[in-house]
């Protein structure tokens, strides 16, 4: 490779290092994006125009406008809200390239400059078995996320009898069949590993319940990345290691993350079984239990009185695309003189920072916009909670009933202001399909219908 080609590698890993460090506040996650795109242009264009080996165009320019022409009509049509199993979807093509990668590079050493057929460096034998066995894993398992996240099979964890001793088994297996590969450079134990491998992405993602899949999303988003870091031994590409290594690792910190949001721990979310069905719509067991129910008059009314309104958004406020009706309706509160702050819970929505995307594009002020541990001291001061479209996140099950499968869950602690307004459209519980008890409480006035036009309405009694 020429001393330029390298120069120009460092510079993309630098823009994707500065891409990471941008995504991790909404302030600067438009400038990240920016530096990821421009490393991304630079590694791509380097790697056709610089590297010697790459010379099939012919190949490559229509492979990359199909690819390309099919993620711009994906991510022109993509809902918000149907993200994380587009995300799942993706990881799986990362998890499916690096086992291709990995057979073309078995069965065609010499065009990776890595030995003959039969005669392969043992050290380039581990980098594709482990990147064979890494990548089949996060294919079936990201196959698997995605049917679940997409309602395609059940979110109910499901267990069978030996689940935990057949997982271990079968890592064992891989192990054992990764040591026959490496010794006699066998094509029956390369593609047993694949097929042990990819059996075990299935089972392994199996077990996992809706509640826990935010944390399986990132999982493998890092499994994706070191599958990437390992093509990039096989094809001897630094900046694929670099990049891979980035993703690898920030998709572990993010997990740690999240299991810390969820209070989980990450071997906990691992063996499974836990989190319950995905967003039950029926009523629930609330039966004749009675709440209280307000108007979007009664609402302006509360808000306009009040001194100070913490607004809580969640899944619902996403559904129904409400943050532009609620920036509005929150400009006219601030217009009273009422103090309007946002209290952003870490798994609010249905992926990491959904709230904090949906309220940027709103051009809602970063600096009213608050993380759980820095607010929710302040719920006991409020006057008012605006819950829009958010329920789990709010639900003191998680602090009161071992039983539940949110139980630890650190939550917003809304009850703690003078009245607690929820906006959603019925009784019905949230993802983790748990009743929120809140809606019985005597300081909560119960607001029905669609977030938007609800938004729209208070608005329209404030002006
Ligand atoms: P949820 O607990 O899912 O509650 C959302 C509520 O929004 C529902 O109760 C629903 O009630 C209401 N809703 C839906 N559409 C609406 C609309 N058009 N207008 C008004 N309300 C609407 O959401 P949350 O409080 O944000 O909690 C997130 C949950 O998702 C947690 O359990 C979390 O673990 C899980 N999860 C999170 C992630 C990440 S990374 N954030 C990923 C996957 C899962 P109605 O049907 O009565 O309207």
């Amino acid at each position: 490779m020429t001393s330029l080609a390298v120069l120009a590698y460092l510079v993309a890993a630098v823009c994707f290092i500065m891409a990471l460090r941008g995504l991790s506040s909404p302030v600067t996650s438009r400038q990240g994006n920016l530096f990821g795109m421009a490393g991304m242009a630079i590694a791509v264009a380097t790697t056709l125009i610089l590297v010697p080996q790459v010379r099939n165009y012919w190949l490559i320019v229509p492979a990359i406008a199909i690819g390309g022409g099919i993620g711009y009509v994906v991510a022109q049509r993509i809902q918000m809200t149907a993200l994380p199993q587009l995300v799942a979807a993706f990881h799986s093509l990362v998890g499916l390239a690096a086992v291709c990668v990995a057979a073309a590079a078995f069965l065609d050493p010499a065009a990776y400059n890595i030995g003959t057929p039969g005669a392969i460096h043992v050290g380039s034998l581990i980098e594709m078995a482990l990147g064979a066995a890494i990548g089949a894993i996060t294919f079936t398992g990201s196959l698997v996320a995605f049917a679940k996240l997409q309602g395609l099979v059940t979110g109910k964890p499901l267990v069978f009898p030996l689940q935990h001793p057949l997982n271990a088994g079968l890592g064992l297996l891989i192990l054992l069949l990764i040591v026959w590969m490496c010794a006699g450079q066998s094509g029956a134990a390369f593609l047993l590993l694949i097929l042990v491998a990819l059996a075990l992405g299935f089972l392994l993602i199996l077990p996992i319940g809706g509640a826990d899949m935010p944390v399986v999303v990132s999982m493998l988003n890092s499994y994706s990345g070191w599958a990437a870091a390992g093509i990039g031994f096989t094809l001897q590409n630094n900046l694929l290691i670099v990049t891979g290594a980035l993703v690898g690792s920030s998709g572990a910190i993010l997990s740690y993350i999240m299991c810390k949001g969820m209070n989980r721990s990450i071997i906990n979310v691992i063996l499974g079984g836990f989190g319950g069905e995905a967003a039950s719509a029926a009523a629930g067991p609330a039966g004749d239990r009675a709440v209280k129910q307000g108007s979007a008059e009664d609402a302006a009314f509360v808000m306009k009185n009040a001194r100070s309104v913490i607004i809580v958004p969640g899944y619902g406020m996403a559904v129904a695309q409400a943050q532009h009706a609620l920036r509005e309706m929150s400009d006219l509160l601030k217009k009273e003189g009422v103090d309007v702050r946002y209290a952003i819970h870490p798994v609010a929505g249905r992926m990491p920072g959904h709230m904090n995307v949906l309220l940027a594009e709103a051009n809602v002020p970063y600096d009213e916009v608050f993380e759980l541990e820095e607010i929710n001291r302040d719920f006991a001061q409020a006057d008012v909670a605006f819950v829009i479209g958010a329920n789990d996140v709010t639900n003191p099950a998680a602090k009161s009933d071992p039983a539940s499968p949110i139980y630890g869950m650190p939550i917003l602690d809304v009850e703690n202001a003078k009245t607690v307004l929820f906006v959603k459209r019925s009784m019905a519980s949230g993802y983790a399909g748990v009743e929120n008890e809140l809606f019985f409480r005597d300081n909560t006035l119960m607001l029905f219908g669609d977030a938007k036009k609800m938004c729209e309405d208070v608005a329209k009694s404030l002006a």
